[in-house]
C-alpha cells in the first residue's frame, strides 16, 4: 500500500463581486436577513463575457497547484472533477480540463455529490493512489452557480446563499506512512434526495414539457429546490457524527484537532459544530462570508486559503467535513 498527501493546491474566484446590498436591488431581501441566518455578506458570480464556465474556473484552479505541486501537467495520471453545475448535461468537466491543461489522454471522472463532493472526490483519489495505480492525480471543485438561481423574490431563500468559484488539489504518492490522507469516510441518504434537488430539465423533464406544464412560470422546476430547516438539522448532525468518525478511526481526539475546515454550507452551521466540539476560533476557518455556499468548490477554496494564510502547517492535523444534497456527508483525516 502506498499513501498519498496534497502536494499543491489552488483557487480561483471570478473577480464580479455581489454584496447582500446587490441583491436587495434585484429582490425583496436584506442584509440584516442574509448576515443573521448565514453569516454570508458577498459572494462571487461569474459576469457574462468574462469568460468563465465550472471547467474553466477548475482549469484555472488546477494550474495554480500543479505548478505549487511542483509537477508539470503531464505528470497528471488522473482528473476527478466534482461539481453540480457542470458546463453541459454531458461530456463531463474532466475531459474539459484535460484538454484545456493540454494533458495528452490522461482518464478523467466527474463526480456528482454537491457539497460532499469536493471530499468524495478527494477519496477517490486517494484509492488509486494508495493502491499503487496512479501517482499524481488532480482533484477539483468548482460551481457556476450563479448561472442556474432564481434571483427573483420567489427564490430568495436559495439564490443569497450560493457564489460561484473553484479549489483544486494535487494529490501525490508519498512514502511517508504516517503522513497525508489517513482516512475517508462517505455517507449518503438517499430517502432525502429531494429535500435539496433540482428536478428539471431532466431526461424525466425536459424544456418544453416544463414550459407546457408552467405557463405561468410558478412553480418552476428547473430552480433547485431546499428545504432548509430540514437541511440544517441534518447538517448539524451529520457533521457531528462523520468527523468523530474520522476521529475515531485513527485513535485520534477532539484535542488533536489542529484545523477544522467544514464545507461552507452556512456560518451558523459552522458555529453550532464549533461549539459542540468547543474549538477555539483558531481551530475553525471560515470564508462564507465573502464567497457564500460555492458547494463542491468551498472546501478547496477555503483549504488553500488556510494554506496561503499559513494557518495550515507540516504536521498539523487537518480535518475536511462536508455534508449536502443526497443527502451526502463525508470527512477527511489529513495528517500535513
Ligand atoms: C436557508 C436558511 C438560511 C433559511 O433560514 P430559516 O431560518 O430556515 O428561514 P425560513 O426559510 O424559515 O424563512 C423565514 C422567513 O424569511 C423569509 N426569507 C427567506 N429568504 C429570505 C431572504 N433571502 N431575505 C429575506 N427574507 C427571506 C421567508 O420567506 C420566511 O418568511 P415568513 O416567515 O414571512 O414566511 C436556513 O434554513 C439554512 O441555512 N438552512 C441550511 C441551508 C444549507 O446549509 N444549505 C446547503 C446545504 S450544504
Amino acid at each position: 500500500m502506498y499513501q498519498s498527501k496534497i502536494a499543491g493546491l489552488g483557487k480561483y474566484v471570478p473577480e464580479n463581486v455581489v454584496t447582500n446590498d446587490d441583491l436587495s436591488k434585484i429582490m425583496d431581501t436584506n442584509d440584516e436577513w442574509i448576515t443573521e441566518r448565514t453569516g454570508i455578506k458577498e459572494r462571487r458570480h461569474i459576469k457574462k463575457g468574462d469568460g468563465n464556465t465550472t471547467a474553466v474556473m477548475g482549469m484555472k484552479a488546477a494550474k495554480i497547484a500543479i505548478e505549487r505541486a511542483g509537477i508539470s501537467k503531464d505528470d497528471i495520471d488522473l482528473i476527478v472533477f466534482a461539481t453540480l453545475s457542470p458546463d453541459y448535461y454531458f461530456p463531463g468537466c474532466g475531459v474539459q480540463v484535460q484538454e484545456m491543461l493540454d494533458i495528452d489522454t490522461c482518464p478523467a471522472i466527474d463526480v456528482r455529490n454537491q457539497c460532499s463532493g469536493f471530499v468524495y472526490a478527494l477519496s477517490i483519489a486517494d484509492q488509486f493512489i494508495k493502491t499503487g495505480m496512479y501517482k499524481n492525480v488532480l482533484v477539483i471543485g468548482s460551481e457556476n452557480h450563479s448561472g442556474g438561481l432564481d434571483f427573483t423574490t420567489r427564490g430568495r431563500s436559495v439564490s443569497v446563499i450560493f457564489g460561484d468559484g473553484a479549489g483544486a488539489a494535487v494529490l501525490t504518492r508519498s512514502d511517508h506512512v504516517s503522513q497525508g490522507i489517513l482516512s475517508t469516510h462517505l455517507h449518503s441518504e438517499g430517502k432525502h434526495a429531494m429535500e435539496l434537488s433540482l428536478k428539471g430539465p431532466s431526461t424525466m423533464h425536459w424544456v418544453p414539457e416544463i414550459i407546457k406544464e408552467n405557463p405561468q412560470g410558478d412553480d418552476i422546476p428547473y430552480y433547485p429546490y431546499m428545504n432548509g430547516q430540514f437541511v440544517f438539522k441534518n447538517a448539524v448532525q451529520r457533521f457531528s457524527e462523520v468527523i468523530n468518525e474520522g476521529l475515531e478511526a485513527n485513535g485520534l481526539e477532539v484535542k488533536d484537532i489542529d484545523m477544522l475546515i467544514p464545507h461552507q454550507a452556512n456560518l451558523r452551521i459552522s458555529q453550532f459544530i464549533q461549539k459542540k466540539f468547543r474549538l477555539s476560533d483558531d481551530q475553525v476557518y471560515n470564508n462564507i462570508q465573502r464567497y457564500g455556499n460555492t458547494t463542491a468548490a468551498s472546501i478547496p477554496i477555503a483549504l488553500t486559503e488556510a494554506w496561503e494564510e499559513g494557518k495550515v502547517k507540516e504536521e498539523d492535523l487537518v480535518v475536511l467535513a462536508a455534508f449536502g444534497s443526497g443527502f451526502t456527508w463525508a470527512s477527511a483525516i489529513i495528517k500535513w
